[in-house]
């Protein structure tokens, strides 16, 4: 299945998907694209013979007209499946709406707590026992959609905003993956906005 990756990064997660997914017939990484010229997984990208494109939304003059663009250029790939990993933009209802049921995202928490941006520093001053990951399909709702997976660990008392981003991007590098191959051997799907999931994974 064709994948399309969209970054605005680091792409340290699209660096786990090009390792873990190199010798998985089912998936074909084709493109990553990128808001952010700047971005690290374009080079991650190039590095791994994958076809980087830029897209830079400060030459739009609309959220509705950058959608309309990456759209496009998405489309010419003719992905079976859109990956969001850190994609620091927030995408348009009709945006939304093309990929229904084949865009995925990861988030930084066990949603639905911590929605939006800081989530470790959220985490901590909450004094939570616990924070995680999830991935999820995306809908118009902004880190909603139904979630296919999380991952947790404890929070130790010793954990600072950057050991905790530490340990989620390495839980993050080893569950991207996972959820993305399951997509593409069908054993994940959105079903009548509830996920499906293959019996053998439960
Ligand atoms: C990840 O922590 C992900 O959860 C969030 O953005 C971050 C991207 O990191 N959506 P990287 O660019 O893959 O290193």
């Amino acid at each position: 299945m064709p994948v399309v990756v969209l970054l605005s990064g680091s792409g340290s997660n699209l660096q786990a998907l090009i390792d873990s997914l190199a010798n998985n017939q089912a998936v074909n990484l084709c493109a990553v694209i990128s808001n952010n010229p700047n971005a690290y997984g374009l080079e991650r990208a190039k590095a791994a013979g994958i076809d980087a494109v830029t897209l830079d939304h400060r030459q739009f003059s609309s959220r509705e007209a950058y959608d309309h663009e990456l759209q496009s250029v998405i489309d010419q790939f003719e992905p079976g499946l859109v990956v969001l990993a850190g994609f620091m933009r927030i995408l348009t209802a009709s945006f939304v709406e093309r990929y229904h049921g084949r865009m995925l995202n990861i988030h930084p928490s066990l949603l639905p707590k911590y929605k939006g941006l800081n989530t470790h520093t959220k985490a901590l001053q909450a004094g939570d026992a616990e924070h995680g990951l999830s991935i999820h399909f995306v809908t118009a709702d902004l880190d909603g959609g139904p979630i296919v997976i999380q991952a947790k660990l404890a929070i130790d008392t010793t954990d600072d905003v950057n050991s905790l981003q530490q340990k989620i991007h390495h839980l993050e590098h080893r569950y991207y993956p996972q959820a993305v191959s399951w997509f593409a051997e069908k054993r994940v799907a959105l079903k009548d906005d509830g996920v499906y999931l293959d019996q053998r994974l439960l």
